[in-house]
């Protein structure tokens, strides 16, 4: 490197931001600044607006999960407030979230099916497993090994789903929908259809109708609304937002403008199962 070449240097510490969530592993570490608009979009994440029509939720749970099979974790049985992260990555929203919330009975099971994601989950100095808990996992397998059914108050769906293959998606949703408590709520972000990462793939990575595969082997599905709905409405959720995000993103070092399109939504698990 010629000397006095900054565009060179590594960042300095702590200022490496995740931008692209695509990017997440190209690195051990990442710092958080950019996720505020977790909080923003998901004001629920900090434990004050979530089922607030479900007495069981926040206090009273009485831990009662049926024939549940699995191992629960001690700290999650006594936490009044679950969160499930799934397809966590490097812990861009979990961290975060524990380092944001004053919620104190907050536990948050996150998972992810690439062991290198768990372990750098694990050995993030802030993984704290008195408040979460990392386990590697599968959504497309039924039934996952945690958490038990019934036990989440939130779901947490970010840039995931549009990684599993189109005709696995209803069984991955199946099995959220099964950890969300009655009146819990699902919290979903992802691809839109026409986003710029869509427009850029070359003829020939397109495997079917909106899904593709890149460079690296990962799959991508870029969703239309309508879609979004119809997979969470049919799996039993009811719909409590739902509307398109478009963001013109500017590179003003490349001069590069950027047309995102990503989908967000928000729903419901019943008190009641639908009888339809
Ligand atoms: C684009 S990253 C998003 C990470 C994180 N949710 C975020 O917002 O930064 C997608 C993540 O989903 C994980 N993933 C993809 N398919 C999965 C599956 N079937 N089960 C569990 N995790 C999965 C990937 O390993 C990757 O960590």
């Amino acid at each position: 490197m010629a000397e006095g070449d900054s565009s060179q240097l590594r960042p300095q510490f702590g200022n490496r931001l995740l931008t692209d969530p695509d990017k997440v592993f190209e690195h051990n570490a990442w710092f958080f600044k950019d996720r505020h608009w977790l909080f923003t979009e998901f004001p629920e994440l900090l434990g004050t607006q979530v089922s607030c029509d479900h007495p069981s939720s926040h206090t009273n749970d009485t831990g009662d999960h049926g024939n549940y099979g699995g191992h629960e974790n001690k700290h999650a049985q006594c936490a009044t407030f679950r969160i499930f992260e799934v397809g966590c990555g490097a812990g861009n929203c979990v961290f975060p979230i524990l380092q944001t919330s004053s919620y104190k009975e907050l536990f948050i099971y996150c998972c992810d099916f690439a062991p290198s994601a768990v372990s750098i989950v694990k050995d993030n100095k802030m993984y704290d497993p008195s408040k979460c808990h990392v386990f590697l996992c599968d959504i497309t397998d039924t039934p996952m090994p945690l958490p038990p059914p019934n036990s989440v108050d939130i779901v947490i769906l970010i840039f995931v789903l549009s990684a599993i293959s189109p005709h696995k998606m209803v069984s991955a949703v199946a099995n959220l929908v099964a950890a969300l408590k009655p009146g819990g709520l699902l919290l979903f972000r992802d691809y839109g259809c026409y986003d710029m990462a869509q427009l850029r793939f070359k003829p020939g990575k397109c495997l079917e109708k909106n899904f593709y595969v890149r460079g690296d082997g990962t799959r991508v599905y870029f969703f239309t609304k309508e879609e979004v709905s119809e997979l969470f409405q049919k799996a039993g959720l009811k719909e409590e937002q739902l509307f398109v995000d478009r963001r013109l993103q500017v590179n003003r070092g490349k001069q590069l403008k950027m047309y995102r399109i990503w989908i967000q939504a928000k729903y419901r698990k019943p008190l009641l199962p639908s009888t339809s």
